[in-house]
């Protein structure tokens, strides 16, 4: 596998990218209606922007153009989504006039207030026209839950701008994390809404996932209890788990070095959990009391970090 492989998305890839082809289909044949959604939400780092550069590089047939912003979260500022499409891009073709488009770039020297809210609204969507052509495009936005009302409003209308040819992909944390929850919270709602949108919430990596991301990028197959450090480490969050990677934390020392010093009994009193024992049978088979095995086996759960003792068992299994 090819480094850096998206690892346990499958599903949501094919979802993605067929939600283009059957977008391209409609703009390279018949009229088509509009731009159609897909809206991802997940946590920070579980891989959103990821799966977006992946589907877009299995896009057939490629766009013809893309405009990508994201909310620049140090500078808060209306239209920030589109002030960031139009950094460094050639705007002097543009069809709407040179101040309206000083003000929503940002420029500096921008005129104050010139434009009543619902006009520049109007005159945003004529620049994404534009510059999506007779496409088709694609048009990203990134990390919606940190932009401006003015932009989740662009978005919002955008999604329902008819005879766009673009496909609208959107990601955004859940709206807990945003500065005003409820107007995310809309905006998502308002895009999922959308006809033929496509709604993908990106979970936590499993601990299969979590081993596949692990030998990608070690180069080879690692040991179970790597695998269980890694989870504990990152709860199956790809950025945690790579963060933990690159400060070492999957070399043998370290795991072996986070594993619980166990004495002699209680490694003996482990051995027996996991063979599925009853406290009376280890207490039998070690020559000890039951109530000694007692106060083993709670050590065992406390140290080991389980809350039962097939748990503890499984843990065994795991790390002996
Ligand atoms: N399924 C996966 N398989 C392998 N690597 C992954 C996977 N998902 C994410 N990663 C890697 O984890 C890191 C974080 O992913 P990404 O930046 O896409 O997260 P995000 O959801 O966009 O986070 P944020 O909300 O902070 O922007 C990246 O280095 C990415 O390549
Ligand atoms: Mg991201």
């Amino acid at each position: 596998m090819r480094p850096g492989t998206m690892v346990g998305r499958a599903a949501q890839l094919g979802e993605f990218v067929d939600a283009w082809s059957s977008d391209g289909t409609r703009v390279n044949g018949r009229g088509h209606r509009g731009p159609r959604t897909v809206m991802i939400t997940g946590a920070t780092g579980v891989g959103k922007s990821a799966l977006v550069a992946a589907a877009l590089d299995a896009f057939a047939p490629a766009p013809s153009v893309v405009l990508s912003g994201t909310a620049r979260v140090h500078t808060p500022a209306p239209y920030d989504w589109l002030a960031a499409v139009l950094t460094g891009r050639e705007t002097g073709d543009l069809p709407v006039p040179d101040d309206a488009l000083a003000w929503l770039a940002q420029h500096p020297d921008a005129p104050r207030e010139r434009y009543a809210p619902g006009a520049l609204l109007r005159l945003a969507v004529t620049v994404v026209r534009a510059l999506v052509g007779s496409g088709p495009g694609v048009l990203v936005v990134e990390d919606l839950h940190a932009l401006d009302p003015a932009s989740l409003n662009l978005i919002g209308e955008l999604a329902v701008v008819p005879d766009l040819p673009a496909l609208l992909v959107v990601t955004s944390q859940p709206p807990d994390a945003a500065v005003s929850p409820d107007m995310v919270a809309r905006t998502i709602a308002r895009l999922a809404g959308t006809p033929g949108a496509v709604r993908q919430h990106l979970g936590p990596l499993g601990p299969d996932e979590v081993a596949t991301v692990l030998a990608d990028r070690v180069g080879r197959a690692v040991a179970p209890e790597v695998v269980a450090a890694g989870m504990r480490h990152s709860d199956g969050n790809p950025y945690r788990l790579l963060e933990w990677l690159a400060a070492g934390g999957a070399a043998a020392e370290t795991v072996t070095a986070e594993l619980p010093e166990l004495t002699a009994r209680e490694l003996e009193v482990l051995s027996c959990l996991a063979e599925g024992m009853s406290n009376k049978q280890v207490a039998r088979s070690l020559g000890i009391s039951i109530r000694t095995v007692t106060v083993h086996v709670s050590n065992l759960l406390r140290k080991t970090r389980s809350t039962s003792r097939t748990e503890a068992a499984l843990w065994a299994l795991r790390h002996r």
